[in-house]
């Protein structure tokens, strides 16, 4: 019985596909599920907090930009990438990161630990024309941002919207966003963006706090 039922399904392609994509949905689902559970992945490292209103719109720029198109922010447990930029990076910095930037594609450096390395001064040079400070530099050039001011309508409505999804932001973090952004301008907000990556990568002790915490 069992002999025919199979002989069966191997002459049937189209049942076959159907069952195929079934089985492999439930392996998929058995390696993903679990991380969506699991502490490790889903617990903020010590400090990682929401981003404070300036850095979120910085952060908007950046995805808008497409920057990730040539930065990654994800650095891997190699030897060679650990020397270059510092901790390898770990889930529970990138908790309030919606969506993720980790990536792949690096034209640039990774930018995962980029905060605190150059001053405002050079950010600042550096997004009007990169060739300034870096002269063989093919990053593009972002002058406009100097000129474009931040809409602190919709970055309060992106503060909302992210309390509504669960990060804990206080109503007083939603009443102050107008205030956070007088007189900035984008430029303003992508270098407070770019300041902060990293600023809460994980140490030997962080990393050794958070592994195992999902038993
Ligand atoms: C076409 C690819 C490309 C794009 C798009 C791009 N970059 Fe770059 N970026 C580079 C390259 C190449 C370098 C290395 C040379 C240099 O420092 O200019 C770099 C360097 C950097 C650095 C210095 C990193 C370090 O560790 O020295 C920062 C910060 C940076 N980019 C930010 C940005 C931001 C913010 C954006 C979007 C507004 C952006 N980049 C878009 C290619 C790119």
């Amino acid at each position: 019985m069992s002999e025919y039922f199979h002989a069966k399904i191997e002459k049937n392609v189209g049942l076959m596909a159907v069952l195929i994509a079934v089985a492999i949905s439930f392996g998929g689902l058995a390696e993903i599920v679990p991380l969506m559970y699991q502490a490790e992945t889903i617990r903020p490292l010590p400090g990682v907090k929401p981003y404070p209103p300036l850095e979120l719109a910085g952060r908007d720029v950046y995805v808008r930009e497409g920057c990730y198109n040539c930065h990654s922010q994800m650095i891997r447990t190699l030897r060679f990438e650990t020397e270059r930029y510092g901790h390898y990076s770990l889930a529970g910095e990138s908790v309030y990161d919606r969506p993720f930037q980790w990536g792949s594609k690096r034209t640039g450096p990774d930018l995962a630990r980029v905060g605190g390395r150059y001053s405002d001064d050079w950010h600042r040079v550096h997004l009007m024309n990169p060739r300034d400070v870096v002269p063989e530099s093919n990053m593009p050039a972002y002058a406009w941002l100097a000129d474009a001011p931040l809409d602190a309508a919709s970055v309060q409505r992106h503060v909302e919207t992210l309390r509504r999804l669960g990060d804990p932001y206080s109503d007083d973090d939603v009443a102050g966003v107008r205030a956070a952004l007088e007189g900035k301008t984008e430029l303003d907000a992508v270098i407070a963006y770019l300041q902060a990556l990293g600023k809460h990568a994980p140490t030997r002790d962080t990393a050794a706090a958070t592994a195992g915490g999902g038993q």
